[in-house]
């Protein structure tokens, strides 16, 4: 570990004077910073009731910026506030002027975000089709077969949930661009973690909550919808904060706003804002750079680490495709989330997904805290 993750994980993640945490892919933890913003902005509130609220505006306008430059956007308004990933997909997923027969491309296994809004554009005659996972893969080229002329979008997670596979946007992007696909892409299991530049990589959607990899906290996430499409979609909320001239109360003027932030129809999450700018503070000064090399070989620590104790590696291996997730199967059919129930009763923190064991480790974890996780591992399975 280097000195400026280490300063990190000493100065700003209280955590690890608790336990091994483990589990960046369920919910991450919030640096002292975050906490203390948001600690600090309720008491100013409490004393100051909407006398500072412009200042608050302005600090949501900071804490864009950092979003885009962590996505790589050009415009800083091309992202928009929102409270989760579920919603911002499904926006996306309402807001297209579908046609009975058109369809959209996505995966199987999926996180229930990833499918749900898909499912429900089967009242408006639109067709969901799904490439399985095989081997904890999603194949692209299986993914890019099930694209015909009918297809408006693929849709996709960058990193599987279940499975930690991760897969090539630029691949994957360049491929929609070329067939006029819309490429919307649900970024909550790298963005903060995994390099990314949605310009470069062709995506046209990116959403993400704060509350995983971002180290925010939950309820408040980020839109990033390319100036290139925005006006494909129409925004399915609208009100005061939907349209251009945000103070003229009287006018009722329904000029979109302003690229995705058309997408933020009322008041701002400011608590939840606040704390995501002490994030993306950190994650930019640690820089991706930094980040994905650390994470990428704690992974593949913790795969040894399963591989020793016999457990079946369900996550790729294959360079391109690792991400922070490494799940797999325990051996001699002993089930999962008992097993990570008991790690966590000895303080070391990890999650079960679809009988799988998986492991999440992020910027300020160390090889230390790996090898502690596989200690006790190996002594709940004796
Ligand atoms: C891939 C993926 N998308 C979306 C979500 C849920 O995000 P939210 O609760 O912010 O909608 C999760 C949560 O685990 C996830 O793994």
């Amino acid at each position: 570990m280097d000195d400026l993750l280490r300063r990190l994980r000493e100065e700003e993640f209280p955590i690890v004077e608790h336990c091994v945490y483990l589990n960046h892919a369920g919910v991450g933890p919030m640096s002292r910073r975050s906490a203390s913003r948001m600690r600090m902005l309720a008491e100013w509130v409490s004393c100051s009731g909407d006398r500072h609220w412009l200042e608050r505006q302005q600090e949501a306008e900071r804490v864009r910026g950092l979003a885009a430059q962590l996505l790589g956007a050009r415009e800083v308004h091309e992202v928009a506030f929102i409270e989760n990933t579920s919603s911002g997909l499904s926006l996306m997923a309402e807001g297209l002027d579908w046609k009975p027969g058109d369809n959209v491309v996505g995966a199987d296994f999926e996180f229930p975000s990833n499918i749900y809004p898909w499912m429900n554009l089967a009242a408006r005659g639109v067709e969901f089709r799904r490439a399985p996972e095989r081997d904890g893969r999603i194949d692209p080229e299986e993914l890019l077969a099930l694209i015909d002329e009918r297809t408006r979008m693929l849709a996709l997670s960058w990193v599987q949930y279940a499975s930690g596979f991760r897969s090539d946007l630029a691949r994957l992007g360049r491929a929609c661009r070329e067939r006029g696909v819309l490429f919307v892409v649900d970024v909550i299991q790298g963005l903060g973690a995994l390099p990314i530049d949605v310009e470069a990589e062709f995506v046209d959607v990116a959403v993400a909550s704060s509350h995983k990899w971002l180290l925010g906290a939950e309820g408040i996430g980020v839109l990033y919808v390319s100036d290139r499409v925005v006006e494909q979609v129409r925004p399915v909320r609208a009100g005061w904060r939907s349209v251009r001239e945000l103070f003229q109360w009287a006018d009722f003027d329904l000029t979109w706003g302003e690229g995705a932030k058309r997408f933020e129809s009322g008041s701002l999450n400011v608590y939840g804002i606040v704390a995501l700018g002490g994030a993306l503070e950190i994650l930019l000064e640690a820089g991706a750079g930094r980040i994905e090399p650390h994470v990428l070989a704690l992974a593949e620590r913790g795969a040894q680490g399963f591989r020793d104790l016999g457990f079946e590696i369900v996550s790729s291996r294959a360079a391109g495709e690792t991400s922070g997730i490494v799940t797999a199967v325990p051996p001699d059919g002993r089930d999962a989330a008992e097993i990570a129930k008991q790690l966590n009763a000895r303080n070391v923190v990890l999650a079960a997904r679809a009988g799988r064991l998986r492991i999440s480790p992020h910027l300020y974890n160390t090889e230390e805290e790996i090898d502690r996780c596989f200690e006790v591992l190996a002594e709940c399975l004796d």
